[in-house]
């Protein structure tokens, strides 16, 4: 079975639907309002476990009642919180406004900001969970200097890891060496590598650097070219919110259940692809039954 370690954050997210964003000093009418699970650390720990990998998420809440929902709704999707910090500050949160299923996002980190390197160092060091881990994941809502922490030390113990850097912020090349994989947005990948095109980049990183592109699917180089995986078509999109955290944890899923690069990264487009077929972050994340039943799943992807 998948083993899936995700260190990240885990917040609530208060949406607002509109038909047109407010500018400086203007009121406007809004269509909703609901509050829903998030965190792209959560999202992507949802995605994975979901479609049946056994997931460990790592990284804190408040103590506050946030908190205790935030940790009870990962409970109830199978994930390991055992160690999950319980901290003084409150407990991490989004404010999304959605203009016709599109979003722009302000995230307070909170809880997510107190989660510290030694908290990481502990868990490395004391539990199994940790060691074993097929691949862990990682975002930036998490300090800096604990993803740094984190990217050195799965460096040095040999565990795989992914580095998906969002929202978008600086990173040492020499840290961008010892990931596995890097997995930026077009917006995100141009905030990394400012001036160059694209194409440059995916080739100075061949099987590492893998671009979401949206609706136009991801790229990557193999070693031999670029590879350009389409997404799937979707009639009607409700809620893009966290399309790019489900095909991470899908991507994490099926790579760690023994797919190549390739196919792991279109399994991930397909079940991003779907996630945004349904309101809120986490709700859309397929399981792997969900998965099996759309036409472009491959019966050659052998997975259980
Ligand atoms: O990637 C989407 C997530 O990022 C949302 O769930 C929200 O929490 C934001 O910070
Ligand atoms: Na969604």
């Amino acid at each position: 079975m998948a083993k899936i370690t995700v260190i990240g954050s885990i917040s609530t997210d208060f949406v607002v639907e509109t038909e047109k964003r407010p500018v400086m000093g203007e009121t406007v009418e809004g269509k909703a309002f609901s509050t829903s699970f998030g965190g792209k650390g959560a999202n992507q720990a949802v995605a994975s476990a979901r479609l049946g990998a056994e997931t460990t998420m790592l990284g804190a809440v408040g103590r506050d009642t946030f908190g205790s929902e935030l940790l009870k709704n990962l409970e109830e999707n199978g994930i390991n919180v055992n160690n999950v910090e319980r901290v003084t500050h409150s407990s991490g949160s989004a404010f999304i406004t959605l203009v016709d299923g599109d979003n722009s996002i302000i995230y307070v980190p909170g809880a997510n900001g107190a989660y510290m390197p030694e908290m990481l160092d502990r868990v490395i060091e004391e539990e199994k969970v940790f060691q074993n881990s097929d691949l862990v994941l990682v975002q930036n809502e998490t300090p800096v200097d604990t993803v740094e922490h984190l990217i050195r030390r799965c460096n040095e113990i040999g565990i795989p890891l992914l580095l998906n850097p969002a929202p978008a912020r600086e990173l040492h090349s020499s840290l961008i060496d010892q990931v596995t994989f890097l997995t930026p947005n077009e917006t995100e990948c141009s905030f990394l590598f400012p001036g160059e095109d694209i194409e440059t980049v995916l080739a100075k990183y061949p099987n590492k650097l893998i671009v979401t592109l949206g609706s136009s699917g991801a790229v990557y180089h193999d070693g031999q070219g670029i590879q350009r995986i389409p997404s799937i078509k979707v009639e009607q999109v409700v809620d893009t919110t966290g399309a790019g955290d489900t095909f991470n944890g899908a991507f994490a899923f099926a790579y760690a259940s023994g797919l190549n690069l390739h196919d792991s990264i279109r399994f991930g487009n397909i079940a991003a692809g779907l996630s945004i077929q349904k309101a809120g972050a986490q709700t859309g994340a397929p399981t792997l039954e969900q998965m099996k039943e759309h036409e472009d799943f491959e019966k050659k992807w052998d997975l259980k």
